[in-house]
């Protein structure tokens, strides 16, 4: 058994979908999560870049005393997971697009996946969807813009309308059935994606996944929370204005800190 919180990371605020499936999960863990917005996006960096600030992102979680890391960035897990689970002892979770379970709903054989250029270039990305997606067309749309306007709070703002639209209509087109969301910060568009899709089209996110796999982690090394355990704390440290993360908060009940940290 283990007090010390459970770290997670982002390149920025994306995150929060997969910490809110943790929260809902293992509601008595506390949590240490890390934004790293000024240097969001990571889709469009190098993977040496990715690989570098996600080292520093472990490096801060682990000084902070965390138990287990959750990588809740599609981008740095599949451009860095490899080195990072050689580089560290501590037990580290990633988050890869769901290829799997669209693969085995698709009626259409036909599935979209929406990510960053940089996971939908990495190898671990590939190999993952070669490995799934036999027999199925797996049509891949990068989300360019999508991360920023996020990052930027515009959720609603008719740019991000514009580019829901470009880049779903084509897999539409084409007859998908399921949409994988391949980015973190994609589920905050989940209203405005199921007003342009079909009522057929099943939007997927590894969220659920994640808190599952996070949950079966921290029993099989045996890191749950101790039962006589009875406060829990969050604290979310941002390296740009936390107004706008907190506005992703609004409706968390419970006791939480966000913080601005200079890293
Ligand atoms: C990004 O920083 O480009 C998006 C994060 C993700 O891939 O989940």
């Amino acid at each position: 058994m283990s007090d010390r919180p459970i770290g997670i990371f982002d390149s920025g605020i994306g995150g929060t979908s997969i910490w809110r499936e943790i929260n809902r999960l293992l509601p008595k863990e506390s949590t240490i999560y890390l934004a790293d917005s000024k240097n969001a996006p990571y889709g469009e960096k190098t993977q040496a870049q990715i690989l570098e600030l996600s080292i520093k992102n472990v490096e801060f979680l682990i000084n902070k005393g965390c138990k287990i890391i959750v990588v809740a960035c599609n981008t740095a897990t599949t451009n860095a997971i490899k080195e990072l689970r050689a580089s560290y002892t501590i037990p580290l979770i990633g988050i890869e697009p769901a290829i799997k379970p669209a693969a085995l709903h698709t009626k259409s054989k036909t599935v979209g996946v929406l990510a960053t250029k940089g996971t939908l270039s990495s190898a671990l990305f590939n190999s993952t969807s070669e490995l799934h997606a036999n027999g199925i067309k797996v049509l891949e749309q990068e989300g360019t813009g999508l991360v920023a306007l996020i990052e930027e709070g515009k959720l609603y703002s008719d740019q991000t309308k514009e580019l829901l639209q470009r880049y779903l209509k084509p897999m539409l087109k084409e007859g998908i059935d399921q949409l994988v969301l391949g980015c973190t910060h994609y589920p905050y568009l989940i209203p405005l994606l199921k007003d342009i899709l079909a009522d057929e089209v099943e939007i997927i996110d590894s969220g659920d996944g994640v808190a599952r796999r996070t949950l079966a982690v921290l029993e099989q090394h045996q890191l749950k929370v101790g039962a006589s355990k009875t406060t829990v704390e969050h604290q979310f440290y941002t390296n740009v204005n936390p107004e706008v993360l907190k506005t992703f908060l609004s409706d968390v009940n419970g006791c939480y800190r966000v913080d601005y940290l200079d890293f």
